[in-house]
């Protein structure tokens, strides 16, 4: 396949290394230094773009994905307040998106398993939930996309709950402002150096319960990523890694 890579940073280089593993072309590579060779044109080229680069550019990359037909991979976070909008466009243009907070196997698993769990523990109201996240310092968004998709995964299915509220944990280890009853609280801890930790705690005044996943480093959401991009060669529509990892017990 030949592969556009949107984004030249952590996220980018890697992927450039297991993309050409496993025998992709890459033919065209863009940052914010070769922005005068991302035209319309040259993304045509392409089988698949994977973009890794800021919330700030990532709906411009987009949208020129769109126009040009270019399938689009998207691990960017920090735009899901644009989702709606996004999907129309991917409708209007009849091109193909697949979007993912997280796009490792693991934690794929994870969300899948948290689910039920939530739905598991409407049985056991004692319980008080909460996630926790930490990142490496220099992460511009907050909450991660994936404690976000962690706590949807929850409001889905544990009835008490309806909506999430982030705290940011400062450096003395408290966490300033109010949870309500409905809320599921999502704290956030930045440290340097971490690829990214999420837990869920579902804790009582007998015991607690931890649910936890840690990235070792950044390859898991690169090789996710990839295959993502040999999932939607070829496909038209608007997806998420659910679509891509379709996990079903039943
Ligand atoms: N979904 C996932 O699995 C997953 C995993 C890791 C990181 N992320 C997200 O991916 C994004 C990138 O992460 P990173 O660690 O590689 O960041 P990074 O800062 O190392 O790299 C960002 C890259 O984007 C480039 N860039 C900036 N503006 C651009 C523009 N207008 N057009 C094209 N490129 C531009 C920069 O030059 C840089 O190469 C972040 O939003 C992060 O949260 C997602």
């Amino acid at each position: 396949m030949k592969i556009a890579l949107l984004g030249y940073g952590k996220m980018g280089k890697i992927i450039e290394k297991i993309a050409t593993d496993r025998g992709h072309e890459i033919v065209l590579k863009i940052d914010e230094h070769t922005l005068d060779q991302f035209t319309v044109e040259n993304l045509k080229k392409a089988d698949a773009a994977i973009d890794f680069t800021t919330p700030g550019s990532v709906l411009g990359n987009i949208q020129k994905c769109f126009e040009a037909q270019t399938p689009i991979v998207v691990g960017t976070t920090g735009w899901y307040g644009q989702l709606q909008q996004v999907k129309n466009d991917c409708e209007k243009y009849d091109s193909a998106l697949l979007y993912a907070s997280n796009f490792s196997v693991g934690v794929n698993v994870f969300f899948y398993v948290n689910q039920v769990l939530a739905r598991l523990m409407n049985k056991y109201p004692y319980y008080e939930v909460q996630v926790e996240e930490i990142h490496h310092a220099q992460k511009l968004d907050s909450p991660s996309g994936t404690a976000m998709t962690i706590a949807e995964g929850i409001i889905e299915n544990l009835d008490a709950k309806s909506e999430w509220v982030n705290l940011l944990q400062q450096n003395d280890g408290e966490t300033i402002g109010q949870v309500k009853n409905n809320q599921v609280l999502i704290e956030s801890l930045r440290i340097d150096s971490v690829p990214g930790t999420h837990t869920v705690i579902y804790d009582s005044e007998v015991d607690s319960i931890e649910f936890k996943h840690t990235a070792h480093n950044r390859s898991g959401f690169a090789l996710g990523a990839v295959m993502a991009a040999e999932w939607i060669n070829g496909r038209k529509g608007f997806y998420t890694a659910k679509d891509m990892f379709n996990f079903d017990l039943k």
